[in-house]
C-alpha cells in the first residue's frame, strides 16, 4: 500500500501550489491533526499520503477510510470497530481503524457529512486518544495521527449546526487549503506533460510527441471545475486516442459523453406552462407551443405533461396561423405561402378554428 502513495509525485511550480507544499512539509512533523480543504480532483489524497509520509510515523501503518461512503453504524463500527455479538451480524470481535493504526496516520476522507454520533466519538479520541468498541464498555487506548479532508466549507457547516464546531477546533490545528486548478493556470501545461508521457509509457509508446498549439489552447482556455482530476483524464484520453507516438496531440476531447447519439436527460417542463398553453390566443403564443413542439422533437420534453394531446396541437396549429397572419399583414395567400397549405386548406383551418371571423371583424 505504502509503495502506491509513495510513487504517486506530486507536480506542479504555481507559487500557489509550491506554498502549499511548503507548508505540508513543516507541518507534517508535528503530531497534530490536519484538515485538507480542496475542490474536488485538487489533490487531497495526495496531500494526506505526503504529510504521513514526510512525519516520523512513516514507517508506522497508514490507513484511510472515506467517511461518506458508509452509513452511521458501519462507519462507527469501521472506525472504532465492534464486540462479537454487538449487532446482527457481528459474530467476531473487529478491530477499528482507530485500534489498527496504532502508532501510525489514520486519514479520514470526505468527513463533513459525518453523523453526529461518530462525529462526538471522534471528539473523545482526539481529546484523550481512547474509545470504546462498539457493544464494549472497555475504553481502548490509542496513539494515531489524524488527518482529514473535505471540499466542504466546514466553518460555515459549523455555524449552520451541521458540523460540531468543537470538533473542527481540534480537527483544525491547521488547514491545508488547495488551490483550484483555474489558480494555477502555469501548472496546467506542466501537469498535461507529466500525465501525458505516463500514458505514452503505458502504451509502450519509446516517446511522447508533445501536445500542437492547439490542442495547447484548449488546455489552457479550459476552467477545469473537475480540477487535476479532469486535466488527468482529459490528457490520458487524448493521448491513447492519437494512439501514434510521433505525431503531436492535437485534438482534446474534454467531454467524454459529447456524441450526437448521447440519450438525453428528459427535462422537466414547469407544469404551468403545459398548463398555460391552451390558455394563450395572442400571437405570441407561438413562441411556448414551438418550445413544447421543439423539445417534443429534440427528446427534451417531459409527455407525462401532456394532459391532452388533441387540444395542445390545435393550440399549436391556431398559434402557428396567428403568426403568419401577422408576418403577412393578415394577406391570407402569403399566409397560406408562409405555412406550405394551398389557400383552400388555409381557409378549411380558419374555418375550423374560427379564425374567419375574427379577420373580418
Ligand atoms: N499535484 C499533482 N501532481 C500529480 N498528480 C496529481 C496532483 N494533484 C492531483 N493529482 C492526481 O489527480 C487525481 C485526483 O487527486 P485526489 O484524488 O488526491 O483529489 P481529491 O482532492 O481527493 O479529489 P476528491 O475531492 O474528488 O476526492 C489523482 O489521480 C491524483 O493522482
Ligand atoms: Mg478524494
Amino acid at each position: 500500500m505504502s509503495i502506491k502513495f509513495k510513487q504517486d509525485n506530486l507536480v506542479g511550480q504555481s507559487n500557489s501550489f509550491l506554498n502549499v507544499l511548503d507548508q505540508v512539509s513543516q507541518i507534517a512533523p508535528l503530531d497534530k491533526p490536519i484538515l485538507i480543504i480542496g475542490e474536488r480532483g485538487t489533490g487531497k489524497e495526495l496531500i494526506a499520503a505526503r504529510l504521513h509520509f514526510l512525519s516520523q510515523r512513516w514507517d508506522q501503518q497508514y490507513l484511510t477510510l472515506n467517511c461518506a461512503s458508509l452509513n452511521e453504524n458501519l462507519l462507527e463500527s469501521e472506525l472504532f470497530g465492534h464486540e462479537a455479538g454487538a449487532f446482527t451480524g457481528a459474530s467476531k470481535r473487529h478491530e477499528g481503524r482507530f485500534e489498527r493504526a496504532h502508532g501510525g496516520t489514520l486519514f479520514l476522507d470526505e468527513l463533513a457529512n459525518t453523523p453526529g454520533l461518530v462525529q462526538e466519538k471522534l471528539l473523545r479520541v482526539i481529546e484523550y486518544g481512547e474509545f470504546e468498541r462498539v457493544g464494549g464498555s472497555r475504553s481502548i487506548k490509542t496513539d494515531v495521527r489524524l488527518i482529514c479532508a473535505t471540499n466542504e466549507d466546514l466553518p460555515v457547516l459549523a455555524e449552520q449546526g451541521e458540523f460540531r464546531a468543537d470538533l473542527l477546533d481540534r480537527l483544525a490545528f491547521d488547514v491545508i487549503t488547495l488551490p483550484p486548478m483555474r489558480e494555477r493556470q502555469e501548472d496546467i501545461m506542466v501537469l498535461a506533460e507529466h500525465f501525458a508521457i505516463n500514458m505514452a509509457r503505458e502504451l509502450g509508446f519509446e516517446l511522447f510527441s508533445g501536445f500542437s498549439e492547439k490542442a495547447k489552447r484548449t488546455l489552457l482556455d479550459y476552467h477545469w471545475p473537475g480540477n487535476v482530476r479532469e486535466l488527468k483524464n482529459v490528457v490520458e484520453r487524448s493521448v491513447y486516442r492519437t494512439n501514434n507516438a510521433y505525431v503531436p496531440v492535437h485534438d482534446i476531447q474534454l467531454d467524454p459523453f459529447e456524441s450526437p447519439y448521447r440519450p438525453r436527460q428528459r427535462i422537466k417542463a414547469p407544469r404551468q406552462q403545459a398548463q398555460a398553453l391552451p390558455a394563450q390566443d395572442s400571437t405570441n403564443a407561438l413562441p411556448v407551443a414551438t418550445t413544447a413542439v421543439v423539445a417534443a422533437k429534440s427528446n427534451l420534453f417531459d409527455f407525462s405533461q401532456v394532459q391532452d394531446f388533441k387540444t395542445l396541437s390545435q393550440d399549436f396549429e391556431v398559434s402557428l396561423i396567428k403568426q403568419a397572419l401577422a408576418a403577412s399583414q393578415y394577406n391570407q395567400k402569403k399566409t397560406a405561402e408562409l405555412l406550405n397549405l394551398t389557400y383552400h386548406q388555409l381557409r378549411g383551418y380558419m374555418k375550423k378554428y374560427q379564425l374567419l371571423e375574427s379577420q373580418q371583424a
